[in-house]
């Protein structure tokens, strides 16, 4: 990397391959992956399959086309999906579930993006021709949009359990599964043995350029296949992407946990500064820190973190999500720290309280002269209620006079 480029904290999906990795690229042995003759593609399958402990694997091109052939292999269109409502696949996703594979999805709500066993019995419904089929369930782990939460393997093991008893398959979507083993020390097989499929990416904090596999039985990671081609994601001579995988696993694993540590050194220096709060305890390699409105917004704060050189993206008006990853080294933390207290300062002098203060004023002060204005309106049709009720009993009292004397009801 260039000396004075950028400390980009937006996602994990930022890293570029290092020289070696580009070494392992131009290096790999490749064929036409379609027929089934990339070997490079092929060890890369196998090896995931080991790691996850099933007995094949796909290499797929994103993470979302892991997810859209897992899912489409173990469902037909009107099936039902329960997943956690803040899921990468119902936020980020384009919405394929509906589109590609026809399922609608039941979403389960929890901490941290995570629930329990209890949560997935109760959306289960009655196998009746009424129902749509809840036919498969869907763990995220590491869980992006809960702060990068790793599911407890307990946890998941019962929620798992309880989807199998109701007849629902399992994916985990584990394009960050590799977070979750350096956090708990747990291999990828614990957490994959609970599931039918499981999803890794190479392309996140593996630093692979692209790149995700799917694992499962042969017999679903056929159906993967057939599906990963009907989706456009074939692949000719993809052994070069194949060989960035591999050596990802190779020399890109271990040194998950200095991420981890980052993100901890980062987010306890940052909720120091008064006014920033962590969203989520952290847990991996994410931060979410949350700002009081008298420090501006995130867009604002993004803005400002560019001046110093900082990549950042806002996850909401108030709210920051930061990524560590390969391409931040521990030694440019206490610069981040820098940036950010400089950012603040800034803050402290920027006009935007003012202008919020007075933007505040207008909008009172415009509020107030329309219901000014409601008022006239409310009182004036009032008034003329009154009148035309006045005028209704009049004519009641004429008419009935009318037919007293004639003694005819007209
Ligand atoms: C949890 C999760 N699943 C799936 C994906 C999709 O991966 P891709 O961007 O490779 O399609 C992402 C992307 O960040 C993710 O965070």
């Amino acid at each position: 990397m260039p000396a004075d480029a950028p400390i980009d904290l937006r996602s994990d999906t930022v890293t570029r391959p290092t020289q070696a990795m580009r070494q392992a690229i131009a290096s790999a042995p490749v064929g036409d992956d379609v027929l089934g003759d990339d070997p490079t593609v092929n060890a890369l399958q196998d090896r995931v399959a080991h790691i996850l402990g099933k007995q094949a694997a796909c290499f797929v091109p994103s993470g979302t086309m892991a997810n859209q052939t897992a899912i489409r292999a173990q469902t037909e269109p009107g099936d039902e999906l329960i997943a956690h409502k803040d899921s990468h696949i119902i936020h980020y996703e384009t919405g394929w579930p509906a589109a590609l594979a026809g399922v609608m999805i039941a979403p389960l709500d929890g901490p941290l993006g995570q629930f329990d066993a209890e949560d997935v019995a109760a959306v289960v419904r009655p196998r009746t021709r009424h129902f749509a089929c809840s036919k498969m369930l869907l763990i995220e782990n590491t869980q992006n949009r809960g702060g990068g939460s790793v599911w407890p393997i307990d946890r998941l093991a019962r929620v798992a359990n309880t989807a199998r008893q109701h007849d629902l398959r399992v994916h985990i979507d584990g394009a960050r599964l590799w977070n979750a083993c350096a956090a708990t020390g747990h291999k990828p097989a614990d957490y994959a043995q609970h599931a039918d499929t499981v999803s890794v990416c190479f392309s996140k904090g593996l630093g692979a350029p692209a790149g995700s596999a799917v694992a499962g039985t042969h017999e679903v990671i056929d159906r993967v296949v057939r599906f990963r081609k009907m989706f456009g994601g074939n692949m000719r001579q993809a052994g070069i992407l194949a060989a960035a995988a591999l050596y990802a696993l190779d020399h890109h694993l271990e040194r998950l946990t200095d991420d981890h540590a980052n993100a901890n050194q980062l987010a306890e220096a940052l909720a120091t500064i008064p006014g920033v709060t962590l969203a989520y305890p952290v847990a991996t390699n994410m931060l979410f820190i949350d700002l009081a409105p008298t420090l501006g917004n995130a867009a604002a704060l993004s803005a400002r973190l560019l001046t110093h050189n900082i990549l950042t993206m806002p996850a909401g008006p108030q709210r920051m999500r930061l990524v560590t990853h390969l391409d931040v080294p521990s030694t440019s933390i206490d610069a981040v720290i820098k940036a950010f207290r400089a950012a603040f300062s800034t803050a402290a002098f920027s006009p935007a309280p003012l202008a919020f203060l007075a933007a505040t004023f207008f909008r009172v002060l415009t509020m107030s002269s329309f219901s000014f204005g409601f008022f006239l309106l409310t009182t004036s049709s009032w008034v003329k209620r009154m009148h035309l009720q006045l005028l209704h009993r009049v004519n009641l009292f004429m008419l009935m006079a009318l037919t007293s004397s004639t003694g005819r009801v007209i």
